[in-house]
């Protein structure tokens, strides 16, 4: 299957090449057109993402009663585990798939740990052989390339290359889940619409692993079209804090996936690649082409997460995109840690769970 959606080989991302200039100015044109690209090229080894899908399959196949062992309530504020079918909510909506929490392992006696700083700590992993190895070892490696993917995103906006690494990646917030899609129709009287309801996602890039069911769809202005899988590749979109990051140049486009009617389970693999949960996100100044950017003389608008008042230069009178937006936020007018804005927008997926460990 082909997909309108451009697909960049990186390979040539690392060197001070002239090829990386090529690859830079093809992340650019996709974030502006799509706010999506697949890459291949990108140095993850297949056997990895193999063993991934192999043994997460394996975990998938235990009945429900041994996987709700290594459930969510049970990860703290460390916001780790395994949720049910149903159990997150998307949209407002249960979502029709499974999934496990995970993130990059961090101790209990970690300064941050010990703090209690949400979403940092211990992974819940479950009891199947050689997961846990596989994944440290493919977040590791897909970090990695986030850092890379990220060098690429700063060289498209004439940015030194570590822009974002300076401000906000140099310890990113690594966000990594375990989805199963399942075969199982949905249940009469189940309010499931969707694998997952339409969406962006929060932080700076997404990187996706998907195994060959398909399903994935993105948001065009021209209608839906699907992101069908491309053996090898992994699928990238931006995130929410990019887009007030460029103000509006680089759009966090939404997708969702379908409900799963292939006759087989679908697997997949997002990585969150996000910025640091304390640091202040901020427009880069002075790029050229930015729809969103300050726009003097307009009335001020409400902010989002309060955070501490520190708007600087930047001030809040920025055009409102809101009610495009599937979830009517007007990200561009977000002042704050990025932990703030993930955490209210946590909360409304888990409502059940947000009592209990936030
Ligand atoms: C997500 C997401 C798509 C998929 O987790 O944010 O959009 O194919 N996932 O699982
Ligand atoms: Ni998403």
């Amino acid at each position: 299957m082909t997909s309108a959606l451009p697909v960049i080989d990186v390979g040539d991302l690392p060197n001070a090449t002239p090829g990386r200039a090529e690859v830079a100015r093809r992340i650019g044109e996709a974030c502006r057109a799509h706010g999506f690209f697949y890459v291949i090229g990108h140095g993850v080894p297949s056997e990895l993402m193999a063993q991934l899908e192999a043994l997460s399959r394996r975990f998938f196949a235990l009945d429900e009663a041994t996987k709700l062992q290594w459930r969510m309530a049970l990860g703290g504020r460390a916001w780790r585990g395994y949720f049910p079918l149903g159990g997150e909510l998307t949209s407002g909506r249960p979502d029709w798939k499974e999934g496990l929490y995970l993130g990059a392992e961090l101790p209990d006696e970690h300064p941050l740990v010990r703090a209690g700083t949400p979403v940092h700590g211990r992974n819940l992993f479950p009891e199947v052989p050689g997961l846990r190895d596989t994944v440290l070892a493919y977040m590791a490696a897909v970090t990695r390339l986030g850092h890379r993917l990220m060098e690429g995103v700063a060289l498209s906006l004439a940015l030194p290359p570590d822009y974002f690494a300076a401000r906000y990646t140099a310890d990113p917030l690594i966000l990594f889940r375990l989805f199963n899609y399942p075969s199982r129709p949905v249940p009469e009287g189940s309010d499931a619409q969707w694998g997952v309801g339409e969406h962006s996602d929060y932080g700076l890039l997404t990187i996706l692993l998907q195994d060959d069911v398909g399903g994935l769809q993105v948001k065009t202005p021209d209608g839906w079209i699907e992101a069908p899988p491309i053996p090898g590749s992994f699928v990238c979109n931006i995130g929410d804090m990019l887009d007030r990051m460029t103000g509006g140049l680089y759009r966090s486009t939404p997708h969702r996936v379908a409900i799963n009617r292939s006759g087989r389970d679908r697997l997949s693999f997002p990585l969150f690649f996000d910025p640091n949960f304390f640091s202040r996100v901020q427009r880069v100044e002075g790029l050229a082409g930015a729809p969103f950017g300050p726009a003097p003389g307009r009335p001020k608008r409400p902010e989002l997460p309060s955070g501490d008042g520190a708007e600087g230069a930047q001030g809040s009178s920025f055009i409102d995109d809101s009610a495009e937006r599937w979830d009517r936020a007007n990200v561009h007018a977000f002042h704050g840690r990025y932990g703030d804005y993930l955490l209210d927008k946590v909360g409304k997926v888990f409502p059940a769970l947000r009592g209990q460990v936030l």
